[in-house]
């Protein structure tokens, strides 16, 4: 391992609660340790998706649509798909994803 990469960024970290995540689908978390997560899923989900929705085109924050299951960007159209990677134009650059789980009441996330 690297020695000189710190600790805090590799380390699981905890952006919300359950119940947060299983009221909408959805939880955004825009100031957490690891700069600004969406997990999108609830605790019934055996894989929670998790990007960090800042679009790679101009920086607005990107909103997940169930329906079309993607996530669209409300500035210039831009949509990406589950896997981050972009499906529509003006975006070049996939969104970062993060791996994502539930322990105990709380939605942990890690780089
Ligand atoms: Fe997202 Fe331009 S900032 S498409």
């Amino acid at each position: 391992a690297c020695s000189s990469q710190p600790v805090t960024s590799t380390e699981a970290q905890a952006i919300g609660t359950v119940a947060e995540l299983d009221k909408t689908g959805q939880l955004l978390n825009e100031n957490s340790p690891i700069g600004p997560v969406l997990v999108v899923g609830t605790s019934k989900d055996a894989n929670l998706i998790a990007v960090n929705p800042t679009c790679s085109h101009k920086g607005c924050t990107v909103a997940w649509q169930a329906q079309a299951k993607k996530f669209v960007c409300p500035c210039h159209g831009a949509e990406y798909g589950v896997d981050g990677k972009v499906q529509k134009d003006p975006a070049t650059k996939p969104l970062k994803t993060y791996a994502a789980k539930i322990e105990g009441d709380s939605v942990v996330v890690k780089q």
